[in-house]
């Protein structure tokens, strides 16, 4: 590895003050390699993408332009989120793909989750270098890598992230948060004011929901698992759950059962909890839930959400369980 990216001997931000330094820095070092020309960054809503686009609006304005691609496997309202913090709130120069028909289209009928992994990547480059392809006078990439990721070389984002580009842009790379941990790059996101809620956000797997609509994806399951998602959210924050809790999410298997509605028989699909604890993901604890929440939670989901007649809970730590059920 190249002994420059080593960020061992650096000081570690952790405060407000430590940030704002080295978002000066940045600023200065960005504003220095890019000159008056315009970078392109795809930026998906997660931590490290916009913090980054929040760096470089500061840093050059309008000279970025930002891709959000919506692949239809976002969590309820982020794509909207993206758009309202950093087209409304930070008048960024955002262009936003509603991709969501020429992923789910693709998706139709496959079962197998590693296909699946695989057309979800594949198609968001397609859809991302499409778009690249339209804007002619841009000269860089910026990019949301962290140091893990430089660490783990063939990294997590390198295949769920952006993979690659069109071989003839020849884009020259802007990573200004190479060298920080994601704790740090947290703390920067705050001192450049974006939503706790985006920099607090959870680990969200690149293909997103696709990982938890469980074997052949259709809209009518997605939608349910988004909304159930959604509650299980909602409930974690307002007792209190969320901010103790590492991760949490529902899964939704392809399979039904019989229960009742109504009066009548009504065939539905379970909405699996997952609610896990862990430092790094290679080992997981679940967490305790109180069972009023429990009740409150299985109450709402299955009343308000079409097609969900159960709600389960997963005990499993990992190993042996997974995070996700993929
Ligand atoms: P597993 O399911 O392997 O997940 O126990 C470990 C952690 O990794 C997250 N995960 C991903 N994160 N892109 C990501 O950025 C992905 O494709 C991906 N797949 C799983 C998972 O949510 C958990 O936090």
């Amino acid at each position: 590895m190249n002994p420059n990216v080593r960020p061992e001997n650096m000081q570690r931000i952790t405060t407000k003050e430590l940030a704002d330094k080295f978002i000066e820095e940045q600023i200065a070092l960005v504003r220095n390699q890019v000159g008056d020309k315009k970078v392109l960054l795809a930026l998906s809503g997660g931590v490290d993408s916009s913090v980054v686009a929040a760096l470089l609006i500061k840093a050059i304005g309008k000279q970025l332009i930002c891709v959000h691609v919506n692949h239809g496997l976002m969590r309820k309202g982020e794509s909207e989120q993206v758009i309202e913090v950093f087209k409304n709130g930070l008048d960024a120069n955002l262009i936003y793909i509603d991709a969501t028909d020429r992923f789910l289209d693709l998706l139709k009928g496959v079962a197998e989750p590693e296909k699946k992994r695989k057309i979800i990547g594949g198609e968001f480059i397609e859809v991302f270098n499409e778009e690249a392809k339209k804007l002619t006078d841009v000269d860089f990439l910026a990019q949301g890598t962290i140091y893990p990721d430089i660490l783990e070389s063939d990294g997590v984002k390198a295949h769920h992230n952006v993979g690659g580009l069109p071989e003839d842009m020849k884009l020259e790379l802007v990573e200004p948060v190479k060298l920080l941990y994601k704790d740090e790059v947290r703390v920067v996101g705050k001192a450049l004011g974006l939503p706790a809620e985006m920099v607090e956000r959870q680990p969200f797997p690149g293909p997103g929901l696709g990982v938890r609509c469980l074997g052949a994806i259709t809209r009518d399951r997605l939608s349910a698992l988004r909304e159930a998602d959604a509650i299980l959210r909602e409930e974690f924050d307002k007792c209190g759950l969320a901010g103790k809790v590492w991760q949490y999410f529902i899964a939704v298997p392809d399979f039904k059962s019989v229960g009742v509605k109504d009066d009548k028989r009504y065939e539905g699909w379970p909405a699996i909890i997952r609610a896990v604890n862990t430092v790094d993901a290679m080992t997981a604890t679940i967490e305790e839930i109180p069972y009023d929440v429990l009740h409150k939670i299985t109450d709402r989901i299955t009343a308000e959400v079409p097609g969900i007649n159960r709600v389960l809970l997963d005990l499993t730590p990992k190993p042996i369980g997974t995070i996700e059920w993929e």
